[in-house]
């Protein structure tokens, strides 16, 4: 019989000078990047909870947690595999992900083939079953005001064939 489990997954970080801004393992060009213990890579972070929420495993922080010097300037990618590595072991696939990154500029629509064949590449997964989608905030709230990027995710796991 074929099970499929859900997770959501939230995340959001301080935009700041000097720090690059690396979303799902691809650099943005921007004046400004995402504050953080590891290479805070706020999509990567998002789908590795969406992945831990669809297989019960906890969050993040509990497998990562950013006191631990092992992390430091850690490439993010590294936690999705992780994650995907950890629903494996309970018998659950990655059948697709779908994230949304919040943030007012720069523009991101032209990194999106770069950004969706890194994540496929990094999870195994067929270019299609992974969506990364862009929205302002409409220059409200501090997401609005160029101070902080959210990003949400959706993933689907599938148990058996
Ligand atoms: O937030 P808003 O609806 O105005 O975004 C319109 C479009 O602009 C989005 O659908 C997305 O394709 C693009 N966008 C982008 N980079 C952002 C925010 C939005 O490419 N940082
Ligand atoms: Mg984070």
């Amino acid at each position: 019989m074929t099970e499929f489990r859900t997770g959501l997954g939230w995340d959001t970080h301080r935009l700041v000078a000097g720090r690059l801004l690396i979303l799902g393992g691809v650099r943005v060009a921007s004046e400004v990047g995402l504050e953080g213990h590891s290479d805070a890579d706020v999509l990567a972070h998002a789908i590795t909870d969406a992945i831990l929420g669809a297989a019960a495993l906890g969050d993040i922080g509990m497998h990562f947690p950013d006191s631990d010097p092992r992390w430091a300037g850690s490439d993010s990618l590294q936690f999705l595999r992780h994650a995907q590595d950890l629903a494996a072991a309970e018998g659950l696939q990655v059948v697709n992900v779908d994230a949304t990154v919040v943030l007012e500029r720069p523009k991101l629509k032209d990194y999106r083939p770069a950004i969706r064949e890194k994540l496929a590449r990094t999870l195994g997964l067929e270019l299609e079953r992974v969506s990364v989608k862009f929205k302002t905030a409409e220059r409200v709230g501090p997401v609005g005001e160029g101070r902080s990027a959210e990003a949400q995710a959706v993933v689907t796991l599938r148990k058996g064939t």
